[in-house]
């Protein structure tokens, strides 16, 4: 397996180095070689050369098994300029319209929802990644001036919308999951969120066992914290996922927690933790290792490794359990040690 490793910005480049580390880790209690290559690709690397990433950038990343992305992003370049290319354009370009998002509760003190235990946090969530307000389409008027107008368009295609609805229901059918929730603003955004209505309306019935539900967002945000244990499989729009997955990350015992694919189904994907850069968190040795490990476990399941990925989850708990720790989390170990007491587990 080759694997594209990009460290980034500020704490992407520490966890990185974590998950990395559990990669080789679990490659030797499995008897396999993991092929990783680092690319430099940063705020550091774009302030030193004014490139984000080479013209063949996106190229090169396709003739990888899977990509790892830590971290972009920083206080340097305001205009976020190099996360755009390199996360965001990583997205676009390898077309990878699935952001996968699992939510999942691995002990009961970590959850700030009083009195909720695993079993009432275990859902995923499907965020579509390649249009919605994400794609920069728009134009400011009289910029930097009272009468400025700005134009920032959300795009939503039948293709967009359906393939993603379609994703969240076949993978809630070959999970044996029987409930999906699909979330827009159709009453206030009455033309593009008319189209995720018609098109969750026209797939639910090719899936007559799984119950097909409906909730605007902000009624959404209200039940996750509620109930969050109604919640299978959740389907939204770009920007919407991204809101309500930093929420989500929550009851995991916070961001640090939280891992994620962006997948296109049979070609290279990427992996990366929920969380940004933190810049304050930043060379500290603090920031917690756990979603980035998780989301090399989602790596190595989506390429089919899937014991590799099971010893890694089954790591991560035991580390949880007895409280091996970041101290976002309650324990007392730094970013390093969390790692090591992670990538010793894996090994037995
Ligand atoms: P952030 O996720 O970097 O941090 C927000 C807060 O969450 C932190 O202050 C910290 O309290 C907590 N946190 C995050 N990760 C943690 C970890 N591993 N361990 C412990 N606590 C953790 O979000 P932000 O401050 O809004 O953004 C900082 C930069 O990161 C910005 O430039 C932003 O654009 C970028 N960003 C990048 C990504 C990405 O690369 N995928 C995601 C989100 C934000
Ligand atoms: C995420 C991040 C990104 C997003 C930012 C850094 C553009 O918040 O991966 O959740 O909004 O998608
Ligand atoms: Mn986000």
């Amino acid at each position: 397996m080759r694997i594209a490793i990009i460290p980034g910005d500020g704490i992407g480049k520490e966890v990185t180095a974590e998950a990395v580390k559990v990669l080789h880790s679990v490659g030797q209690k499995f008897g396999r070689a993991f092929d990783v290559e680092h690319l430099p690709w940063s705020a550091d690397h774009y302030l030193q050369t004014n490139e984000t990433l080479p013209a063949n950038g996106y190229d090169l990343l396709r003739e990888f098994d899977a990509v790892f992305i830590g971290a972009l992003g920083d206080p340097r370049v305001p205009d976020n300029r190099h996360a755009r290319d390199i996360l965001l354009g990583t997205r676009f370009e390898l077309d990878l319209y699935v952001n996968y998002r699992p939510v999942k509760l691995l002990d009961e003190r970590l959850c700030p929802l009083k009195g909720r235990a695993p079993k009432d946090v275990n859902f995923v969530v499907f965020r579509e990644n390649t249009e919605g307000v994400y794609v920069n389409v728009g134009g400011r008027f009289k910029p930097n001036t009272p009468d400025e107008v700005a134009i920032q368009e959300e795009i939503n295609t039948y293709k967009g919308v359906h393939r993603i609805v379609r994703h969240a229901f076949e993978y809630a059918k070959a999970s044996g999951l029987t409930k999906v929730c699909m979330a827009d603003k159709s009453n206030a955004m009455t033309q593009g969120h008319a189209l995720w209505q018609r098109v969750f309306k026209e797939l639910t019935p090719q899936y007559p066992g799984i119950t097909a539900t409906h909730y605007y967002i902000d009624a959404l945000a209200m039940y996750m914290v509620l109930d969050p244990g109604q919640f299978e499989v959740i389907v939204t729009n770009n920007l919407f996922g991204d809101i309500v997955t930093d929420l989500a990350a929550t009851f995991q015992g916070g961001l640090g927690m939280a891992a994620s694919g962006n997948i296109h189904p049979g070609k290279t994907s990427m992996f990366e933790p929920v969380h940004g850069s933190a810049p304050r968190f930043a060379g500290k040795n603090i920031a917690n290792p756990i979603g980035a490990i998780g989301s090399m476990a989602l790596l190595l399941e989506t390429l089919g490794a899937k014991q590799e990925a099971a010893a890694i989850d089954a790591a991560v708990l035991k580390a949880v359990s007895e409280n091996q720790i970041t101290s976002d989390v309650g324990g007392t170990l730094g970013t390093r040690e969390a790692g090591d007491f992670i990538a010793n587990a894996v090994r037995g």
